[in-house]
């Protein structure tokens, strides 16, 4: 089967399309490539041996989007393409609605132009309120407290609105918590630009020795040790999350967690990330960072009894698929 992904050269994306690729299926890519290099698809078709069809082109450009639904038998679209971090998002929030809500409708009509109705959206725990309670629920209260998180829950709603106007639509929902890891080939892996917002990355610069030490935003919260606990996921089961949300496809539009139900502290990550990279990795106490939780951690049920799908991968195997990356790609796709 051709499946459509947008966003594929991103972090995400390009451990999606391993797993497509030797599953059989046949990929094309459409992504702008303003938070990624071309360079991770050639790393995904050196693992997988198989040819990605690849248009530099944003999900924004009619035109263009309807060219590729005109050249392939598009079946199935999986769609990463958009901005992700948080601060920004407050920053230039038009960027955000213009990318993620503007690309998202456009996409949809072109989909639906051409006869595609499945979809299989990346949404974000996110978009559930800080006041709900751990572990999250696909019915915990929902709330989104920064553009970006409204952007997400935002297009859920456009997207429940859509399949229930038409039953030929099928979307899963797919609710994210904290992707990190990269592929145990070491050849792909997470490249953010700058200095990196979210943890892991944050950790591997510094064991790497490109940055001097690890800001620990608050050790005063109400967990084990003081520092914030999250619900850390093996970017290859996240992956293999789409592909068993895309055969089970189901009726209308659902959603489903994508986590390991498990929460594992900052320090826990630098402990881990310690003994497999050997390195020293200093830590420098800070402030907590705004908009910030205690804990954050799945109830990953629903999503084994309604798309087969289960967490495989520890902490420890993806701090050491992290540093296998990091140590391979000292500076990333730049290397
Ligand atoms: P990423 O930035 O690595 O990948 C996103 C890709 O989309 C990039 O390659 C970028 O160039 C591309 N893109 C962005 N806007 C585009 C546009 N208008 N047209 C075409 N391509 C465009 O991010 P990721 O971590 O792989 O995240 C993928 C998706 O998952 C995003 O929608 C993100 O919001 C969501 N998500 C990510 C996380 C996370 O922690 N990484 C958590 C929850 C949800
Ligand atoms: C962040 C986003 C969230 C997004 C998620 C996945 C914010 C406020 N939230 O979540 O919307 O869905 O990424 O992309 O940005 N930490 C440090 N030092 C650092 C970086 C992080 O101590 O340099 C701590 C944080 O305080 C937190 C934990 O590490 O306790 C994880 O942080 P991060 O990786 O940014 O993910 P989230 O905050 O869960």
């Amino acid at each position: 089967m051709t499946v459509l992904v947008t966003g594929g050269a991103g972090f995400i994306g390009s451990h999606t399309i391993v797993e497509l690729q030797l599953a059989g299926h046949q990929v094309v890519v459409v992504d702008n490539l303003c938070n990624s290099q071309a360079e991770s698809l050639k790393r995904v078709q050196q693992i997988t041996g198989q040819a990605v069809a690849f248009y530099q082109a944003d999900i924004c450009d009619k035109a263009a989007l309807t060219r590729i639904f005109g050249e392939h038998q598009i079946l199935q679209v999986i769609h990463f393409a958009g901005l992700k971090a948080v601060g920004e998002s407050s920053q230039i929030p038009l960027s955000y609605y213009q990318n993620n809500i503007a690309g998202t409708l456009t996409l949809l009509e072109v989909m639906a132009a051409h006869g595609v109705f499945d979809l299989v959206f990346s949404s974000s725990a996110t978009v559930y309120s800080p006041e709900a309670k751990v572990p999250l629920t696909e019915s915990s209260p929902l709330a989104a407290i920064n553009p970006y998180g409204r952007t997400k829950l935002m297009l859920e709603q456009v997207l429940a609105d859509l399949a229930a106007s038409d039953n030929r639509w099928r979307i899963w929902l797919l609710r994210y918590f904290n992707p990190i890891g990269a592929h145990p080939s070491g050849l792909i892996g997470e490249d953010p630009n700058g200095i990196p917002n979210n943890l892991v990355p944050y950790v591997a610069r510094v064991a790497i020795g490109r940055l001097p030490e690890l800001p620990v935003f608050g050790d005063d919260y109400p967990t084990p040790d003081g520092t914030g606990v999250r619900d850390y996921i093996h970017v290859v089961d996240l992956a293999r999350g789409h592909l068993k949300a895309m055969e089970n496809m189901g009726s209308g539009c659902q959603v489903v967690n994508l986590g390991t139900g498990q929460g594992y502290s900052v320090m826990d990550v630098v402990k881990a990330y310690r003994e497999v990279s050997g390195a020293e990795i200093n830590v420098a106490i800070k402030p907590r960072r705004a908009g910030d939780l205690a804990t954050c951690y799945a109830d990953p049920a629903k999503a084994a009894e309604y798309i087969g799908w289960r967490a495989e991968f520890d902490l420890r195997t993806m701090v050491e698929d992290s540093w296998r990356w990091t140590e391979q790609n000292p500076a990333g796709y730049g290397s």
